[in-house]
């Protein structure tokens, strides 16, 4: 690890990762939600989020907009910044760590940003959900009109619009339509949890 503190030591502690996990009958994990404004992911995060808490698994969401109404309020939309704060999202490894199923809702749109979170965990344990919906699909959405302000050049680096989008290479979920039609957020929701339980993170 790189830091700019000196003279720091690890400290380990008697209570570890396996303890919790015992404990709460599950196994820790970050399930990373990405894609486009208007895609669904905070409506999936949600779903998913009840659905866990329906079957006694304990899961906290992170989501993009929340974060950035505190730990992450310095932060604009330059691509510095969208960098920045997907480092900070490293919290979510922490929440995996203390056995949680950590959902995790940005827009991410820079694959390295995320491949960084990825490498932050154990492999298995980051499971990247790609929510594959059309641009056209979001834009027509626009649930906070911020598309419309994107196109009239009101609001400038608007992903989508005016600053990129990178697709993931090899996610390990993806949402899409089938003929032309959304999944409901029980149906993705339960996409995820089929995930997980067969995986073994929900035991
Ligand atoms: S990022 O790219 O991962 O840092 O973005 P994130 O933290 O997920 O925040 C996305 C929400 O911020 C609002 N918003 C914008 N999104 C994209 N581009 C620009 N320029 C922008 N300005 C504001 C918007 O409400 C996003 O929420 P979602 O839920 O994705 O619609």
């Amino acid at each position: 690890t790189i830091t700019n503190s000196t003279n720091i030591f690890w400290q380990e502690c008697q209570i570890g990762k396996p303890d919790r996990q015992k404990l709460l009958n599950q196994k820790g994990c970050v399930v990373w939600i990405t894609g486009l404004s208007g895609s669904g992911k905070s409506t999936l995060a949600c779903s998913l989020g009840r659905e866990l808490h329906t079957r006694g698994k304990l899961s906290y969401v992170l989501d993009g907009d929340n974060l950035r109404h505190g730990l992450n309020k310095d932060l604009g939309f330059k691509p510095e910044d969208r960098t920045e704060n997907i480092r900070r999202t490293e919290v979510a490894k922490l929440f995996a760590d203390a056995g949680l199923i950590c959902v995790a809702s940005l827009i991410s749109p820079y694959r390295r940003d995320r491949d960084a979170c990825r490498a932050m965990l154990p492999d298995a344990n980051f499971i990247e959900v790609f929510m594959n919906m059309p641009l056209q699909l979001c834009e027509a959405r626009d649930p906070k009109g911020l598309y419309k302000l994107a196109r009239s050049g009101k609001i400038k680096g608007f992903t989508g619009i005016d600053d990129p989008y990178e697709p993931p290479l090899n996610c390990e979920i993806e949402i899409k339509q089938e003929n032309g039609v959304c999944p409901t957020p029980t149906a993705m929701a339960g996409q995820v949890v089929s995930y997980l339980e067969n995986k073994g993170f929900l035991r």
